[in-house]
């Protein structure tokens, strides 16, 4: 059977940095994201017994460590549905790979919802997310739809997924800025795997609930303040344990300072936008609708940037009809 899914990528706001279990993809600690409508992956799968193995295209290349990930998790949906069938997976995504706009998310929520279905499961949300983890971490959160939490867990059971708003409930934007389409040196997996030599790592866990309690209620209250303050802070955070952990990793460029900066200078004159960045060069700032406009004709005067892409908070994982192949 054939089918196929789209999902968005996904921008943390209390990220996921440092693992508890390598293998079972669990946490240090619970994290905070919303789904984007502007990116998105779109994947197709289909399982026959006609096929002598897995083909895997992916933005029409052929990628063999994609390649090896992908069929590992093949191979977890063949062992839930008890089928041995190779697959043919084509997957597009509407956005540069691997450079810090989160497309291992919308990937691996993609393949796991379109790949269930095509070998013929029929799997709750929460079961599905559990699943998307086991692939790449940050992709259960693009399953559930708008506002979403992870939670840690203490087993792959309860290290799941749930949407804690729907995406209506706040109409903010969030405007992901590409200021390189570079691949990034070091990916997320590998950082990772760095965070505990980071002698703030323990220190960041310490106060993580409490910081994940709070956003909950700024978005609750739609304190947008209070809210842009702390995921700026969170993402800093971030920052600092990948520049302190060994070896060093900085996923920074001349670019993403002097955004920052001019982002808390266009702040200080009363425009009100927020950022946070995941584990690469590029920002996402955040705005209410209402300063949108404002905050784009600001954007136009920065040569520096190549390109940007608007989002508003999104539905998760679909179904859809319109097959890739
Ligand atoms: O799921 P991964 O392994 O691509 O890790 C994502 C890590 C960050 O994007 C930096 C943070 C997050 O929570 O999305």
């Amino acid at each position: 059977m054939k089918a196929t899914a789209v999902a968005p990528a996904n921008i943390a706001f209390i990220k996921y940095w440092g693992k508890n279990d390598e293998e079972l993809r669990l946490p240090a600690n619970g994290s905070i994201s919303v789904n984007l409508n502007g990116l998105k992956t779109t994947t197709t799968v289909e399982f026959s017994k006609d096929f002598k193995q897995d083909l895997i295209i992916i933005n029409d290349k052929q990628n063999k460590q994609e390649m090896v990930r992908v069929i590992l998790h093949l191979d977890r949906v063949r062992k839930l549905a008890g089928i041995k069938y190779k697959a043919r997976v084509i997957s597009k995504n509407n956005f540069p790979t691997a450079s810090g706009l989160a497309s291992s998310a919308s990937g691996f929520a993609a393949l796991t919802v379109a790949a269930v279905r095509a070998a013929g499961l029929n799997l709750s949300e929460k079961d599905l997310t559990v699943l998307a983890r086991l692939g790449s971490g940050s992709a259960c959160r693009s399953i559930p739809d708008g506002f979403v939490e992870w939670f840690e867990g203490k087993n792959s059971d309860s290290s799941y997924a749930v949407s804690i708003f729907p995406s209506e409930y706040w109409d903010i934007n969030i405007v992901s800025i590409l200021i390189s389409e570079k691949e990034k040196k070091t990916g997320s997996s590998e950082g990772q795997k760095l965070a505990k030599t980071s002698p703030f790592f323990s220190a960041r866990l310490i106060k993580i609930d409490e910081k994940i309690k709070k956003l909950k209620q700024f978005i609750k209250e739609k304190n947008f303040a209070k809210f842009g303050e702390l995921i700026e802070r969170e993402a800093l955070e971030l920052h600092a344990i990948t520049m302190t952990s060994t070896p060093a990793l900085i996923y920074w460029q001349p670019e993403t300072i002097k955004l920052i900066n001019l982002i808390w200078e266009w702040r200080g004159k009363g425009l009100f936008v927020y950022f946070t960045i995941d584990a690469g060069p590029n920002l996402d700032l955040i705005c209410q609708n209402k300063n949108l406009r404002k905050l784009i004709n600001k954007l136009k005067t920065v040569v520096e940037i190549k390109k940007y892409i608007v989002s508003w908070p999104y539905e998760g994982t679909r179904l859809s009809d319109n097959h890739l192949f």
